[in-house]
């Protein structure tokens, strides 16, 4: 089997949840450099900490860049360099209604849209967005998630276009329910929403990020899948 051994790994969202459980999973694939990105330079040292704590053999560095301003993030594609991997788990709850336009699009897809055009990407290399499953099974009042999720697939559609001729392949996954850090972030109604949820799953229970972890690290190493969303949602919409 292949394994991530020389290879950069850059998780921009690395500092918690999803990202942190791919951070790790590529250092348990003999990673030679995993880089964790994200906003707050407090959780991304924390991060750091805990990924050198499993004192795996790759070397781990972190990075602080706010994904929603544009500008910071081709800077940060400059400094970084070139990687191997990439990818993106960075996305927010938004504090309103009012703001999910700019939480969902900003964050979750000019982000990865930006970075994937300024980054330098070695030949052979992938990059791996992050949607969800809103656009199979919407929720009642949450159509923008709908919206947003089906957006990140048809984004991931046309970065393989713009990306093959450099080598890069390009995929999202579409996680279920993870249980991540995000949960604290929602409003207290979500819980209702989430137990409604897992009765509509083929597989009634929620995963753990090293459970959806696993397709990222996947996505990686197969040098013959692009364009594709894997969901790893515990069987959505056909229960
Ligand atoms: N968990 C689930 O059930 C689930 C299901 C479907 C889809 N998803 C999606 O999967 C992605 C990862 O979710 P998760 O559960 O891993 O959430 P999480 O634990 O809250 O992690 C989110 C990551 O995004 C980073 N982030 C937030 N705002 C940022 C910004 N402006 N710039 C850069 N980084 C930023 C956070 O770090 P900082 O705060 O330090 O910036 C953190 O590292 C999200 O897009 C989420 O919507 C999650």
């Amino acid at each position: 089997m292949a394994t991530l051994q020389n290879k950069t790994v850059l998780v921009v969202g690395g500092s918690s949840g999803i990202g942190f459980g791919v951070a790790l999973a590529a250092l348990q694939s003999l990673a030679s450099t995993v880089i964790i990105a994200s906003s707050n330079a407090e959780r991304v040292a924390g991060a750091v900490a805990r990924l050198q704590a499993h004192k795996l053999p790759g070397e781990v560095r972190g990075e602080v860049v706010d994904a929603k301003d544009a500008a910071a993030l081709k800077a940060f594609a400059a400094h970084v360099g070139a990687v191997d991997h990439i990818a993106w788990t960075s996305g927010d709850v938004p504090s309103s209604p009012e703001q999910a336009m700019a939480g969902l699009f900003t964050v979750r897809f000019w982000g990865p849209m930006i970075l994937a055009q300024s980054a330098t990407i070695n030949a052979g290399g992938s990059f791996t967005l992050t949607g969800g499953p809103a656009d199979i099974q919407p929720y009642q009042g949450l159509a923008i998630n709908a919206g947003g999720c089906a957006a990140i697939e048809g984004l991931t559609k046309g970065l393989a276009v713009d990306l093959a001729p450099k080598g890069v392949r390009v995929n999202s996954i579409s996680p279920g329910g993870i249980h991540t850090e995000i949960w604290e972030k929602f409003p207290p109604q979500f819980a209702e929403l989430l137990q409604q949820g897992k009765e509509k799953l083929l597989i009634k229970r929620y995963a753990e990020p090293n459970e959806v972890a696993e397709a990222y690290i996947f996505l990686m190493k197969c040098g013959y899948i692009t364009g594709q969303r894997i969901n790893v949602d515990g069987g959505i919409g056909l229960a």
